[in-house]
């Protein structure tokens, strides 16, 4: 008796320890995305360093590891061969005496210009000095840069560092480096103030100012930040457009991107562009810029967060996923060109494609569901409509929590309403019903929409106008209702559930 009392109270006692660890690990998955980047754990926000070499895709991101709000931060790491399974790797850069280690780039020297080596991987990267920003004793920002030798595995800064001082700007940071072909030098765009600043190098290490843009023009409702400079080719020739991110003072409240179609000639960039005009209206896609050492192709990832609620959104043991990565190209619209966003998606990281054709939508709704009911909540629907008509999309799973999307004719725009999604209360910031205006005026529209559990990313009209959320629900979506007063027409339906 004693024998089988003594092995019921260890049965206990077993039982007891591992129901705790259960409940803590399924906690920790807790709004974890399937298929888009997030840190094993830990705080992260902007994308950094982004460069490709070798068939490998190199993300580095703004890391606090220790806790899930934002802290000093270092370069955390992680690779991917088709920018949707990502590994994440040792952390890149780390803190030093200079300061902690703030957002920029990485290139490829292919003609080994900073003398490190051939083809040999270097880090441009604002250093942060915390104290001397507290003391105010000084600068507490300027450029440093750090090289690898063994394709991004580990990193040695140079002692020379740093390598562009501060010349008197309080927010001077978040390089971006790109080799400007015409003019044989290497471009910094550079974020400064409510401005950005072009540098130009040789060499990776000497930097000389080149010009100024932006006090006059664009939204200065905030800070900039985390600029882009790139170049398409067009029918017209040569088209620049600079991404400049911005906090506050985005569309959608908080953090966003805007962008300048222009000239650059090795020295200034010039735009004529007098509206404002945004890459993503979504308040969930900030500081996003582009892989670099990918030929014409523009490949952008941005941070899916805001930070006007970023550290308080509800998080387990770590905070924070990137977007979706998306090609960039440009359109004309009416004697403008404006930015399309593409997202990636390739078919062969989807599984159970359905091609549904045309969905008939009488009587005001139509259930969708059983497209989804295997996607546990990780999928991409597309579809088009042969008229311009205001509709509902309906997402909801059977707790109540509901997220609708769609198109409002009468105001011209998209909208996501995240207000009855899971929790929506935890900030007065986290804004429940975010729009976008319809830039194109064709007579069909287009949608592709990516949900990945706690997110939902809308590229409408092929990606003219998007908008990114997050929202905060613990049990996936596995109802999909449309709904539209007129009677429509809903074609080329099709939901690619993602692995
Ligand atoms: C943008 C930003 C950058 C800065 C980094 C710090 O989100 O504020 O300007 O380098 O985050 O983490």
């Amino acid at each position: 008796m004693k024998k089988y009392l003594s092995i019921l109270l260890a049965l206990v006692v077993l039982g007891g320890c591992q129901a705790p660890t259960e409940t803590k690990q399924n906690l920790e998955e807790n709004y974890r995305p399937s298929y888009h980047f997030t840190p094993k754990k830990g705080w992260m926000n902007d994308p950094n360093g982004m460069v490709y070499l070798d068939g490998t895709y190199h993300l580095f991101f703004q890391h606090n590891p220790d806790t899930t709000v934002w802290g000093p931060m270092h370069w955390g790491h992680a690779t991917s061969t088709d920018l949707i399974h990502w590994e994440e790797q040792p952390i890149a850069l780390f803190p030093d005496s200079l300061g902690t280690i703030f957002s920029g780039s990485a290139v490829v020297d292919k003609d080994n210009t900073a003398g490190f080596g051939k083809d040999v991987l270097v880090a441009i990267f604002t250093h942060h000095n915390p104290k001397i920003e507290e003391e105010k004793t000084g600068l507490h920002q300027y450029q440093s840069i750090a090289y690898s030798l063994d394709k991004g595995k580990s990193w040695t800064k140079y002692e020379g560092n740093p390598v562009l001082p501060n010349p008197g700007i309080w927010d001077f940071r978040d390089p971006k480096v790109m080799w400007h072909a015409a003019s044989k030098q290497w471009v910094m765009t550079l974020a400064t103030k409510q401005s950005i600043t072009f540098y130009g190098s040789k060499n990776l290490k000497e930097w000389a100012r080149l010009s100024e843009f932006g006090n006059e023009v664009g939204a200065h409702g905030g800070v900039w930040e985390c600029p882009d400079l790139l170049r398409f080719e067009t029918a017209e020739g040569d088209k620049w457009v600079l991404l400049v991110s911005i906090n506050p003072g985005g569309p959608n409240t908080g953090s966003a991107t805007q962008y300048f179609v222009g000239d650059f000639d090795g020295t200034t960039f010039s735009s004529d562009q007098t509206d404002i005009r945004w890459m993503d209206y979504g308040p969930d896609n900030y500081a996003g810029v582009t892989f670099s050492n990918t030929g014409d192709q523009h490949i952008l990832m941005g941070w899916m967060s805001n930070w006007a609620y970023a550290n308080t959104v509800p998080a387990s043991t770590w905070r924070s996923g990137m977007t979706i990565p998306r090609t960039l190209s440009l359109e004309k619209i009416q004697e403008h060109w404006h930015l399309v966003s593409t997202p990636i998606t390739k078919d062969d990281q989807t599984s159970g494609a359905q091609q549904i054709g045309a969905i008939r939508v009488q009587n005001g709704s139509e259930d969708l569901s059983k497209y989804i009911k295997e996607a546990h909540g990780a999928f991409e629907l597309s579809f088009e409509l042969d008229a311009v008509a205001s509709f509902n999309m309906v997402l909801a799973n059977e707790k109540g929590d509901e997220l609708v999307f769609g198109f409002d004719e009468t105001n011209n725009q998209f909208f996501v309403d995240r207000s009855k999604a899971g929790d929506a209360n935890f900030s007065p910031s986290f804004i429940q019903r975010t729009v976008a205006p319809r830039i194109a005026s064709a007579q069909k529209m287009k949608y592709s929409v990516l949900l990945d559990r706690n997110s939902i990313e809308i590229f409408a009209d092929g990606g003219l106008s998007n908008l990114s959320n997050l929202f905060f629900i613990d049990q996936s979506f596995d109802v999909l209702t449309f709904k539209s007063a007129k009677d429509v027409e809903v074609k080329n339906v099709k939901v690619n559930v993602i692995k």
